[in-house]
């Protein structure tokens, strides 16, 4: 793939997430050019909707290569995440055994015939030639107990089932972890995973964004918009608007024809940015004035 090529840069790593509409800074470059250099799990944290689950997906697009997702939740353990054994086709073979007059050991019912692969023993087992994206998104949701389970894989890209042996990648995938820090992660996870904060893009950066996300978008109301957004979110808001919603809000606006921040329009289209009433209240009281009501 091109990111092992010598010569490869963050320069080029921004140009191919930029082929496929992903926008980098030079920090998120550099980041992940560094993860795939070093072949290193990358550790994305950042507020809500700042592209943390974009920037792995654009990856695997931009390698054109597999993405693997694993959606963290409290209660995720080893059955969800890494694997599990086919119980029903354990019993199975244990009946047509007997029909047979035979006996199965333990021997016999736990090989990988009987292994179902989950997200991450199908990211180590994943025939290449090259790596998967693994996206294991929101850590900070599982329990704090789920990380240890991923030492291992994230220090040395394998797996160890124990009545099979350990699995090894041979070209380990490409990891990227997301959490939103709802709670603190382990230092051994962090450790284990290069890091780097995403902020919100800047003007230029969020215009673009939109621009490519919304074709047909009026230019004067993307500027507009985004510039309200960056306004808002220095507000005391619950949920300050991200990127997601930024891009929703102009679909919005654009879809009933708007090209002008009309308070009314703002109002009726609010839903898209404010998702509190507290919230609600205080972008309206942060509209701009309208046009008439500047007038003399
Ligand atoms: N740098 C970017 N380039 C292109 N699109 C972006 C970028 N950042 C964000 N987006 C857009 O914003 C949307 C929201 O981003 P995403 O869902 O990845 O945010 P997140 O950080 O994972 O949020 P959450 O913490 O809520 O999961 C994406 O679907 C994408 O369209
Ligand atoms: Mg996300």
């Amino acid at each position: 793939m091109w990111a092992d090529r010598p010569g490869v840069s963050p320069e080029e790593v921004r140009r191919r997430l930029d082929a496929v509409d992903y926008l980098v800074d030079d920090g998120l470059a550099m980041a992940l050019f560094l993860a795939l250099r070093l072949g290193r799990p990358l550790l994305l944290e950042g507020e809500p909707g700042v592209g943390k689950t974009a920037a792995a997906k654009a990856l695997a697009r931009a390698l054109d290569t597999t993405l693997i997702r694993l959606q963290c939740y409290e209660g995720l353990g080893v059955p969800e995440a890494l694997y599990e054994w086919n119980h029903q086709r354990q019993l199975l073979a244990i009946r047509l055994a007997e029909a047979r007059a035979e006996k199965l050991g333990e021997a016999d019912l736990f090989t990988a015939e009987f292994l179902l692969e989950r997200p991450i023993l199908r990211a180590v087992r994943h025939p290449g030639p090259v790596p998967p994206v693994l996206l294991i998104d929101e850590i900070d949701r599982a329990d704090d107990e789920f990380e240890a389970l991923l030492f291992e894989f994230l220090g040395e890209a394998a797996i160890t089932v124990p009545e099979l042996g350990t699995f090894t990648a041979v070209r380990p995938p490409i990891v990227v972890l997301t959490s939103n820090r709802s709670r603190e992660l382990h230092d051994a996870l962090r450790r284990r995973c290069l890091y780097h904060w995403i902020d919100y893009p800047s003007a230029g950066r969020a215009v673009e964004i939109v621009r490519r996300t919304v074709p047909g978008a009026d230019a004067a109301l993307i500027t507009a918009a985004t510039a309200f957004i960056a306004h808002v979110r220095g507000l005391e808001l619950d949920k300050a608007p991200g990127m997601a919603e930024t891009i929703d809000w102009v679909a919005a606006l654009s879809a009933l024809g708007v090209t002008e921040l009309v308070p009314d329009h703002v109002i009726r289209t609010l839903g898209a940015i404010a998702k509190t009433p507290d919230d609600r209240d205080l972008i309206t009281a942060a509209l701009p004035a309208a046009p008439q009501e500047r007038q003399p």
